[in-house]
């Protein structure tokens, strides 16, 4: 018998977890990789193949061009390949950026609720986080304001504002472009970063992304391909001015190793093309958005009125709101036993609130399981509320 895990999320047996925040296997673009490592490995000779060596600090040359190529097109802002920096995804350059620009028991700001495992990376960091809270049109730019004056005020000024500004986790609100802009000027005004974990962007129609800002010099856009590619390559990117990227550059880890996963880089670098990543992201597009009207529906089908929910327009959730009395890690418990999980809302407050809300997933499992997950959550709703 032996102990050893192959992959990250091990759901039991006989359960459907709709709490899983990531693809289904049967997503991933096997057949354009394959192609597209042929290419890159095919193509050059043994002095040129640069990417066996340590890479150039801010990532490998041609992928850095090719990346802010796609990113012009698919972002429709103007990306300059100077100001991409190659990461191992977004949680580790959420953990660089932290390492870099605070120091331990610094406070910083999320959105509230926030992406659970973020919390994990601040945490390392020792990092006080405070949460400011969102409605339908993202994170609430006056209450932002209102804390930074009482933060300032009690001589804990925070360093940085942590946003997820697109098809937001858990919530799956995006953040309106007046409250874009007016975060900006709260930036400059208080003086802090703005670090938009861009991770769904592109998995909808949306206007321009956080990237849009980066002349601010306060915004580092972090994206990644983990939910547009396959998050088994460890890759991402981080858009930002000179002088933030420099800082990020010139990091111990960066000296010692070089850029972030140069032979990764390569192999990614020829799918960069809009007929081949574009053309999958449009696959995934649609594919979600499927996902999205079935689960509504199934939803309409099993939940009990007093159960409300927005049905987002891309991401990977939708968020549930339960009758105030009711306590969804309870609820939890039971659905368990009944075959079907989920993430309580309580798990990404940061005040131990929102105890009466469900993240529900639509990426991980096919039409017929997620109508299944519903109708038991439905079940197990009418069990325990
Ligand atoms: C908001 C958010 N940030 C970051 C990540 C992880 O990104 P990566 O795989 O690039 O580290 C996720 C994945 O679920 C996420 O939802």
């Amino acid at each position: 018998v032996t102990t050893i895990q192959f992959r990250q999320v091990v759901v039991a047996p006989g359960v459907i977890d709709l709490g899983v925040g990531q693809p289904d296997s049967t997503v991933f673009p096997l057949e354009l990789f394959q192609r597209s490592s042929r290419v890159a490995l095919d193509s050059v000779e043994q002095a040129e193949a640069e990417f066996f060596q340590y890479g150039a600090e801010y990532g490998d040359g041609h992928h850095r061009l090719a990346l802010a190529e796609f990113l012009t097109g698919a972002y429709g802002v103007s990306v300059d390949p100077e100001l991409l920096f190659s990461t191992n995804g977004n949680s580790q350059a959420i953990d660089m950026v932290c390492g870099v620009f605070t120091k331990p028991g610094d406070t910083i700001i999320v959105e509230e609720p926030t992406y659970f495992l973020a919390r994990g990376i601040f945490a390392d960091r020792h990092l006080n986080i405070v949460g400011v809270p969102m409605d339908g049109h993202g994170l609430d730019v006056d209450a932002l304001a209102e804390t930074f004056v009482r933060l300032r005020n009690e001589g804990t000024p925070a360093r940085l504002v942590y946003t997820i500004p697109a098809f937001h986790n858990p919530t799956g609100v995006t953040l309106s472009e007046p409250r874009r802009q007016r975060l900006v000027e709260l930036a400059d005004e208080f003086d802090f970063l703005v670090v938009a974990d861009e991770v769904y962007h592109l998995l909808g129609d949306l206007p321009k992304p956080m990237s849009a800002y980066v002349d601010s010099g306060r915004v580092l856009s972090l994206g990644t391909f983990s939910k547009i590619l396959s998050p088994g390559l460890r890759l991402g990117w981080i858009h930002a001015s000179p002088p933030l990227l420099k800082q990020l550059a010139g990091t111990g880890v960066v000296s010692s190793a070089g850029g972030f996963n140069p032979l990764v880089s390569a192999l990614v670098t020829p799918l960069l093309a809009p007929e081949a990543l574009g053309a999958h992201i449009a696959f995934l597009r649609q594919e979600y958005g499927r996902r999205i009207a079935l689960v509504d529906v199934a939803l309409r089908e099993s939940m009990l009125d007093r159960v409300k929910w927005e049905v987002p327009h891309g991401g990977y959730f939708f968020w549930l709101t339960l009758p105030q009395h009711v306590d969804a890690g309870k609820v939890r418990l039971v659905a368990k036993n009944n075959g079907v999980d989920f993430r309580q809302g309580a798990l990404f407050s940061s005040d131990a609130g929102l105890k009466n809300h469900i993240r529900l997933s639509f990426a991980y499992y096919r039409d017929d399981e997620l109508i299944e997950g519903v109708r038991r959550l439905g079940h197990v709703l009418r069990l325990s509320t």
